[in-house]
C-alpha cells in the first residue's frame, strides 16, 4: 500500500531482544511522536516513566506475572494517564479539580493513542515492542515501588529493544474486516458469529504454524474469548484508581 501502512500491518509483539541499548535520541524521537498523537481538547493526559533501576524492573517483572522480558528488555516504559498537571493547574489558579468518569476516560484514551504512536515510531526505527498490561495485576505494589502521586494512573508498560534474530515472531492474524468494519448499523449476531467462526479457522492455522499445543489449537479464539471473559480479573482496579483521585462515576 505505502510504507506507513506496510509498517503498521507488519506489527508483531516482540518479547526477545538483543542487548543493544536504545540511544536517548531514539527514545526522545519516539516520545515526541507519542506526544503528537491527537489529544482530547489538547489536555495531553499522559506521562511516561522510564524505569532504569534493575531492582524496580525485577519487581515489576514479577508483579506482572513473572514476565522475564520486562527485566531483560533494553528499555522499559511505564505509560500513565496523567491528571496531575490538571490538578496543579486548578490549584495554581485557586480553583478545584472536579471531574467525573469523562476525565478518567480521556486520560485512558490519550495514553493509548500516545503509546501507540510511540510504538509505531520505535518500530519504524527497527525496534520491537511489547505492551505490558500484566502490571495491573498488582497496582498497589507498583504504586508503593514508584511512589506515584495523586492523579497519576499507571495503565500499562512497554518493553523496547532490537528483536533477537534467533527468536523471530510471526504476525498474529486479526478478525476478518467484515467483523470490525460495519456500515450504518451494527451487524446482526449471526453475521458477527459467522465472522468469528471464520476467524477461528485462520487462528487455528496460525497456532499450528507456531507449534502450539493441540488443546490450544482445538480451543482457538472463540473459546479463548469465552474463557477470558467468564471470570472476574483484576477486581481491585476501580478502588485503586479512585484511591489515586480518579472519579469513575
Ligand atoms: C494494553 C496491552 C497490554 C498487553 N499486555 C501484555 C502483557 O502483559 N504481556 C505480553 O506478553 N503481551 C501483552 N500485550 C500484547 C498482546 O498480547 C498482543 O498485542 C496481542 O496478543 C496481539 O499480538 P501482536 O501484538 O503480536 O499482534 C498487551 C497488549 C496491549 C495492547
Amino acid at each position: 500500500m505505502n510504507p506507513t501502512v506496510d509498517l503498521l500491518c507488519a506489527h508483531r509483539s516482540v518479547r526477545a531482544f538483543t542487548a543493544d541499548p536504545v540511544p536517548t535520541e531514539h527514545l526522545h524521537a519516539a516520545i515526541r511522536a507519542g506526544q503528537m498523537a491527537s489529544t482530547s481538547s489538547g489536555v495531553q493526559a499522559c506521562s511516561v516513566i522510564e524505569i532504569t533501576d534493575p531492582g524496580a524492573r525485577a519487581e515489576i517483572a514479577e508483579l506482572a506475572g513473572n514476565q522475564r522480558y520486562v527485566q531483560t528488555a533494553p528499555l522499559f516504559l511505564l505509560f500513565c494517564g496523567d491528571s496531575r498537571r490538571h490538578r496543579l493547574a486548578a490549584r495554581a489558579g485557586g480553583g478545584v479539580y472536579d471531574t467525573r468518569l469523562e476525565a478518567f476516560l480521556v486520560a485512558a484514551i490519550d495514553t493509548a493513542l500516545f503509546a501507540q504512536n510511540t510504538a509505531v515510531a520505535f518500530e519504524s526505527m527497527g525496534y520491537g515492542i511489547c505492551f505490558i498490561g500484566g502490571l495491573r495485576n498488582d497496582l498497589p505494589r507498583l504504586d508503593r515501588l514508584l511512589g506515584l502521586p495523586e492523579g497519576v494512573y499507571p495503565f500499562f508498560g512497554m518493553c523496547v529493544g532490537r528483536p533477537d534474530p534467533a527468536k523471530p515472531t510471526a504476525t498474529r492474524p486479526r478478525l476478518p474486516i467484515e467483523a470490525v468494519l460495519m456500515r450504518d448499523r451494527y451487524a446482526d449476531d449471526g453475521a458477527v458469529l459467522g465472522a468469528m467462526r471464520e476467524y477461528d479457522e485462520t487462528y487455528r492455522e496460525y497456532l499450528r504454524g507456531r507449534g502450539a499445543p493441540s488443546a490450544q489449537i482445538d480451543a482457538s479464539w472463540v473459546a479463548r474469548m469465552a474463557e477470558l471473559h467468564g471470570a472476574v480479573r483484576r477486581a481491585g482496579l476501580g478502588s485503586y484508581y479512585t484511591g489515586k483521585g480518579a472519579r469513575i462515576d
